[in-house]
């Protein structure tokens, strides 16, 4: 009887006009920088659009602030699966073993955005997406932040003020060959652990744009802040190959169009961030904030212009040559 009631039941039930949904494929985006960074933002803006473009069939779960995983180990996480998307800085792809992305790290290589966007937005950005398919990732977009520049607990006006300093930097040896061509001694360290390395004097200065330098309150361990803008920071949204290419194609071309504007996204808010970041750093009193005369940044330009002749074996002289070319035949540029 138990078991005619049961089947009875379960009879019932496929009738229902109520179907079981589909439970919502979770897209996990791991970061290391704070929710309120141009990354921090875009990849939030990304969640909404991804979420509301697919009628919540996909959720995405953003965890920043490393929270979940710091630099190295997300590249690694997101190969295994363990994560679906991540966002690396693009210094930060040397471990996959496709050294062109170190190109981004040549300083002074790039005069503004709209000369980086040909790049990153036009043929080179699209080829350099494609060398990553080998490594089992897909490349899905590239996402501004903005220009670094050089900190410490002394004044950094002339190149020879970085001399003997011990100098953060994030695996890249672009960035190794610039800290050591300045005389500094650079030190590679995960960006989770840069504020208490700075705090315990571990390493003396860093390089950042603002809203990094800002969001994680390094105005409270450097006094000095040189708006250097020397190089470019920027990221590459990842995702692993597997997951993307199961994905429902309807799917899949909902989350290209949200990934498209999340990025228009980004280049549009990344410059107001770091103005408005930079104003903070100064507004708190503690860092001291200097603009270089052009003087100035003429030497800092000459002290690291070996840097792109010492490093073309490393990142292919044709990329650069490519690059240079392409800035060269671009419109107008706004010098930093
Ligand atoms: C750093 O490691 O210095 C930054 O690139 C972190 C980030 O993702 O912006």
């Amino acid at each position: 009887m138990k078991l005619f009631a049961a089947l009875f039941a379960c009879a019932l039930l496929s009738l229902s006009p109520v179907q079981a949904q589909p439970s919502p494929i979770v897209i996990r985006f791991s970061h290391v920088v704070a929710p309120a960074t141009p990354k921090g933002k875009a990849a939030l803006r990304f969640k909404e659009l991804a979420e509301r473009a697919t009628g919540g069939r996909v959720r995405v779960q953003v965890y920043p602030n490393s929270e979940l995983y710091q630099d190295r180990d997300e590249l690694e996480a997101l190969q295994l699966g363990a994560v679906e998307m991540i966002a690396p800085s693009l210094s930060k792809l040397t471990p996959l073993g496709v050294r062109e992305f170190e190109v981004f790290d040549v300083p002074f290589l790039f005069p503004d955005e709209t000369a980086l966007h040909k790049i990153t937005q036009g043929p080179i950005g699209k080829r350099l997406l494609d060398r990553l398919r080998s490594k089992g990732i897909v490349g899905l977009a590239f996402w501004d932040n903005g220009f670094k520049s050089f900190s410490a607990n002394r004044p950094l006006y002339r190149p020879e003020d970085m001399s003997g300093l011990r100098m953060r930097i994030q695996p890249s040896r672009v960035l190794d060959a610039q800290m050591r061509a300045l005389g500094a001694q650079p030190i590679t360290m995960r960006f989770g652990e840069v504020y208490a390395a700075l705090e315990a004097g571990v390493v003396d200065g860093t390089e950042n744009p603002p809203s990094n330098f800002y969001t994680q309150n390094m105005q409270d361990v450097q006094t000095h802040f040189t708006a250097s803008n020397h190089g470019y920071l920027g990221y590459v949204v990842i995702v692993n190959k597997k997951f993307w290419d199961d994905l429902p194609a309807d799917i899949r071309s909902a989350l290209e169009d949200a990934m498209q504007e999340a990025t228009r996204y980004a280049a549009s808010i990344s410059d107001a961030e770091n103005a408005a970041a930079l104003d903070a750093i100064r507004a708190s009193g503690k860092t001291e904030v200097h603009t270089l005369t052009a003087a100035e940044r003429q030497a800092w330009v000459d002290a690291l212009a070996p840097v792109v002749q010492e490093m073309k074996d490393v990142i292919g002289s044709q990329l650069i040559a490519d690059i240079q070319q392409t800035i060269r035949t671009s419109d107008q540029h706004v010098s930093h």
